[in-house]
């Protein structure tokens, strides 16, 4: 990647998109509070196209999903059923237990079966072109949920968070709450970030690492297991168990002799997670600065416990309910809303896209944040 023209880019995309948000950065609470985020509707948030049609007439949309084994997933895909249908569409929404086969096979029958629209949230970015090039063929239109998807003419739309402000964030806070403009130093720090047929994980890697690099260069941040670049420091589908031997093998080669570890950059929840289980179970000095992303259950529970310090919060109703604006705007023939055209190119070209606002949490801001918003329930913390 080339690193300081992407940023440079990038940086305009940050400003842009916090000018320009995703809908409300704080929606209002569901009525008679929330039992979970698949019960929050777009109309909520203030969001989705009125529900005139009645049910199902407006056409069939099919929504892919990756797996249902990290909550977020779960919850993107039921956000997005409740709204779709509430607009009218009749929805076939599939989780493809993060096997690409299985997730190239469940869109080849959405696009029998009559789609009109696929949202699709790829387990592997690159790995579609084929079954996308069925869909282009027959007419189907197709919007990148989350993940951009790679090397395809086919994707008409992406709808996401800034995926560099995601990582600007976290790294930030690290440089932040380690005083590094100040301090001397130096500090250990190690990098934990995510798949590498994720086309975020490169940009939530990117967006933090051109903020803590100086400070690796000018020797106050140390990365004393060396592994700094993307490839050495990926976690094989995002997988917590990944995370956590790779978290053993750093503290046994490193830190097993008390040295202390100041911080660790995890890219999203699933592998802090996974650095977290590692550390209680090998690591006996001050316990580190520990990023995230996506404010999972687990997370949040070790956020307020002081386990991890922060995470990225991302609030799937929003997503669900632009992308249910694209959906809407294809199927009646318009122009879907879009903020950003130059950041996303998937190889084919620029892809157009809408990019929400990530927003940080910790264990100050998580009430109003996910309790009071309606997101999760006290008792989902406890
Ligand atoms: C998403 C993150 C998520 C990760 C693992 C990324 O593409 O943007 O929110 O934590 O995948 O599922």
């Amino acid at each position: 990647m080339k690193k300081k023209i992407i940023s440079a880019v990038l940086s305009a995309a940050m400003v842009a998109a916090m000018l320009v948000g995703c809908g409300s950065s704080t929606p209002a609470a569901p009525e008679g509070g929330a039992e979970a985020p698949a019960d929050a509707t777009a109309a909520e948030g203030g969001e989705a196209p009125a529900a005139e049609t009645p049910a199902g007439e407006g056409g069939r949309v099919g929504v892919s999903m990756p797996t249902k084994d990290l909550q977020r997933w779960n919850q993107d895909g039921a956000n997005m059923e409740k709204q779709l249908q509430e607009a009218g569409y009749e929805v076939d929404l599939q989780y493809a237990s993060d096997d690409v086969p299985t997730q190239v096979s469940q869109i080849e029958n959405m696009i029998s079966s009559g789609a009109k629209v696929l949202v699709i949230a790829a387990i592997e970015g690159d790995s579609l072109g084929t079954v996308l090039d069925q869909a282009k063929q027959a007419g189907v239109s197709v919007i990148a949920y989350d993940r951009l998807i790679m090397n395809s003419d086919a994707v008409n739309y992406y709808a996401t968070f800034d995926n560099y402000m995601v990582g600007t964030k976290q790294g930030e806070y690290i440089r932040d709450q380690l005083d590094l403009e100040n301090a001397k130093g130096p500090f250990n720090i190690e990098i934990f970030t995510g798949d590498p047929g994720d086309n975020n994980a490169k940009f939530f890697y990117q967006g933090a690492y051109d903020v803590i690099e100086p400070y690796i260069k000018e020797g106050k941040l140390v990365v004393k297991s060396g592994q700094v670049e993307f490839d050495k420091v990926a976690t094989q589908g995002w997988k917590t168990e990944n995370a956590q031997s790779r978290m053993d093998a750093i503290i046994a080669a490193n830190y097993a002799d008390g040295t202390k570890l100041d911080a660790v950059l995890c890219s999203n929840d699933s592998t802090a997670l996974g650095v977290t289980n590692s550390l209680e179970a090998n690591y006996t000095g001050d316990w580190p600065i520990i990023t995230g992303q996506d404010c999972d259950k687990p997370n949040v529970k070790n956020m307020i416990a002081g386990k991890q310090s922060m995470s990225i919060f991302k609030d799937t109703r929003e997503l669900a309910a632009q992308t249910v604006k694209m959906v809407d705007a294809i199927m009646k023939g318009g122009e879907a809303p879009i903020n950003n055209e130059k950041d996303y190119n998937n190889g084919t070209g620029v892809i157009p896209s809408y990019l929400c606002e990530p927003v940080f949490a910790d264990a100050k801001n998580y009430k109003t944040l996910l309790i009071d918003s309606g997101y999760y329930t006290e008792d989902d913390l406890k």
